[in-house]
């Protein structure tokens, strides 16, 4: 795995301090004000039942399913405790990437109130990397960054513009943390991961909305051939992201071999059933959201890379 991302995204000074955007600069107020501490703002002594899950099972899509079902008690509930260290790793590994890319955006954005800005976010990424670290070490298991998730947060880490940074991280990866972490509010048992998740998207809700303050304003700006290229760089990014195309997407398959499923069965584990549980489930009228159509895609469009050149794919692919 590569651990040495190379960009040639410059970076840049700016001597004119004062600000022309009133609504970063709200911003940046409202993210010193919200910053919290993980040590004092979180009550690290309340404790899961022993007997619950991290994520409850009425709103886990997995848990519905017949193949669930068939499971036995014990399989049952190292499978799902699996699954939520697995989606909690990837959370973490993410936060981590998003620690990366904000410090890249302090030096490449080119106002000082995106620079200002860009440095709370900095600290907000860091609160997040602790915060996930130590509710992993309570459920004492972890798991790698998946190889997906990897790949696009190095392309964004090694993007030689701020905003196809921006475009990458604040409104695709962390308008897609932003919708999961609202739907575990919904799903989590576990009053701790409750307390993490809320917190943890209050502060997701404002980086979004920092991309969309820099971007709405910025792309106008710039030429039509830059745009498609950012454009193109969205969509190549959104497909890594939820495995389309040639994209392999996340892989799944660990924390049900580590729940003792025989590896000749997966395939019955990837059973339409089982792929589209969480799909189902939007379904049946539990109130958990799609975050590909409520929050990524709505967020490329309010920032004006939905053009009618590129509109097409994301239909061709669903996602409209
Ligand atoms: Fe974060
Ligand atoms: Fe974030």
């Amino acid at each position: 795995m590569d651990l040495q991302i190379e960009t040639n995204c410059p970076t840049t000074w700016k001597f004119e301090y004062e600000s022309d955007d009133p609504a970063l600069d709200n911003l940046y107020e409202i993210a010193k004000r919200d910053q919290w501490n993980v040590s004092v703002d979180i009550d690290w002594e309340q404790d899961m039942r022993e007997d619950s899950d991290v994520f409850g099972r009425a709103e886990t899509g997995i848990a519905r399913t017949e193949f669930f079902g068939k499971l036995s008690k014990t399989t049952q509930s190292d499978l799902l405790a699996n699954i939520a260290a697995h989606t909690l790793s990837q959370f973490l590994h993410g936060e981590q990437g998003a620690l990366l890319c904000c410090g890249q955006l302090v030096n490449s954005v080119p106002t000082v109130e995106g620079k200002l800005y860009a440095a709370t976010q900095v600290m907000d990424e860091a609160r997040h990397v602790e915060v996930f670290d130590r509710y992993l070490n309570k459920l004492d298991k972890s798991y790698p960054v998946s190889t997906a998730l990897k790949k696009v947060l190095d392309a964004i880490l090694a993007a030689d513009s701020w905003q196809a940074k921006s475009v990458g991280m604040n409104i695709l990866v962390e308008s897609l943390a932003m919708g999961t972490f609202y739907n575990m509010m919904i799903q989590a048992e576990d009053p701790l991961l409750a307390s993490i998740v809320k917190l943890t998207a209050q502060d997701e809700a404002r980086h979004v909305n920092f991309g969309i303050i820099s971007l709405m304003k910025e792309i106008p700006r710039m030429s039509e051939e830059d745009t498609a290229a950012l454009e193109d760089f969205g969509l190549a990014a959104i497909s890594i992201l939820l495995g389309l195309g040639d994209e392999v997407g996340f892989e799944r398959s660990q924390p049900f071999l580590d729940a003792g499923i025989d590896p000749d069965d997966l395939k019955n584990v990837f059973h339409p059933q089982i792929r589209d549980a969480d799909i189902t489930l939007l379904k049946s009228g539990s109130k958990q959201r799609s975050v590909v159509t409520e929050y990524m895609v709505p967020n490329l469009g309010k920032i004006g890379l939905l053009s009618d050149r590129i509109k097409p794919k994301y239909v061709e692919m669903g996602l409209i």
